[in-house]
């Protein structure tokens, strides 16, 4: 079954039960004290150490509330997941769960969702949908869907290629299960997965007509997104503006270049009327005293069509490493914001928002090149 089988199944289910349809299970009952060593109270002592401790006490606070009532209303099995040592960088390091170093990535994030949706709720404006590409394990959602007024945020999209495909019976995706999302009791601001290709042009429209064309205010996040799906992130975000879809915000953070193959391959990409290669990201001289991570954010930033727009270095647990290591880069965040404004039926109507961001380079199947239209699947990019 195609993904955009999936979209539709989805969201028909959401639309006949409302938000039960991603809290399936009532829960189980509060369990006794467990064998983790990650008790609340050592979750406690553990996120006053974090750098988003001292930027952002009160989140913290909240946060640390949060984990203990997820302490207490999941199983063992799942606290396990949430808690285990971050696989790479510092978190490792210093035997930091990974739901902590996650969060302290997530708190710039949410900081800012909560200013933003604080602000729509003041303009009197309908409850909004919340996009998360790339959205990995789910846990920017997760504290999402606690933190913030559940009046004012009706659902909470996670998308990424490796979650199951829920029209599929026994598809595991590749390989993130949703039981901590479904499973066990109901999250205040519902989350919904979807199994998303953001490559693939056809899942990608079907996420432009069947989610951000909705008459209701959207914010679109994607959080250290790899590669070219960084512009991806950018396109349907300009998309959604600039064709009357209530789009009012954008939060993204890439976290690394397109692959090698590009610059060899001589690949041009085009977003929001910027044009921009492969090759020139790794020109000295075109770009001095830059590093090619840097003249790609450079870049992503002009591809944003938004007239309100800022990039923000925030601070990372591998800051320390990143400063040894050269220039500290990987945790430049994008924010982009725009008025309310949707414009009925006539919204999205049209709009291409699969649209390849690779336009040009060596063995394309499509392009001004081969002259041959664009493909469902950008395969390259
Ligand atoms: C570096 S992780 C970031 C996860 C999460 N946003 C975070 O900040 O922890 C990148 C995520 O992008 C997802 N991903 C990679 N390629 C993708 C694609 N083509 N379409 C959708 N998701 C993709 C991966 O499955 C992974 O979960």
């Amino acid at each position: 079954m195609s993904a955009v089988d999936e979209l539709h199944t989805a969201l028909e289910r959401y639309k006949v039960s409302g938000a039960s349809a991603t809290s399936s299970a009532p829960g189980p009952p509060p369990k006794a004290p467990s064998f983790s060593r990650w008790t609340p109270s050592r979750i406690r002592e553990a996120i006053a150490t974090i750098p988003a401790a001292s930027v952002y006490p009160e989140l913290v606070a909240r946060a640390a509330d949060i984990l203990e009532g997820w302490y207490h209303r999941f199983p063992l099995t799942i606290w396990n997941r949430f808690v285990r040592f971050a696989d790479s960088g510092t978190g490792r390091r210093q035997q930091l769960p990974k739901v902590l170093k996650e969060f302290n990535e997530a708190a710039p994030v949410l900081a800012r969702l909560l200013e933003w949706v604080e602000e729509s709720r003041q303009a009197g404006q309908p409850p909004m949908a919340i996009l998360d590409l790339g959205s990995g394990f789910g846990f920017l959602a997760m504290f999402a869907s606690e933190l913030l007024p559940r009046e004012q945020v009706e659902r909470i999209y996670l998308i990424d290629k490796a979650w199951p495909n829920r029209s599929v019976p026994g598809s595991v995706g590749d390989g993130i299960s949703t039981s901590h999302i479904y499973e066990h009791g109901s999250w205040p601001i519902p989350l919904l997965t979807l199994q998303i290709n953001m490559k693939n042009s056809r899942e990608m429209r079907g996420v432009g007509h069947h989610i951000i064309r909705d008459p209701q205010p959207t914010i679109i996040c994607g959080i250290h997104l790899c590669g070219t799906l960084s512009l991806r992130a950018i396109q349907l975000f300009n998309e959604g503006l600039l064709s009357g879809c209530g789009v009012t915000g954008f939060i993204m953070a890439p976290c690394c270049l397109p692959r090698r193959q590009h610059r060899e391959r001589k690949f041009f990409y085009e977003v929001g009327g910027h044009r921009f290669g492969a090759e020139e990201l790794h020109d000295k001289a075109a770009n001095p005293g830059m590093n090619a991570f840097e003249v790609y954010q450079k870049h992503l930033m002009q591809c944003i069509q938004a007239e309100e727009k800022t990039s923000e270095t925030m601070q990372s647990l591998d800051d320390a490493v990143h400063q040894r290591d050269g220039p500290i880069d990987k945790n430049v965040f994008f924010f982009a914001r725009a008025p309310f404004n949707h414009i009925g039926a006539a919204a999205g109507k049209g709009i291409d928002f699969g649209k390849p961001v690779v336009v040009e380079g060596a063995n394309l199947d499509y392009g001004p090149s081969a002259g041959l239209p664009a493909p469902t699947v950008a395969a390259a990019a």
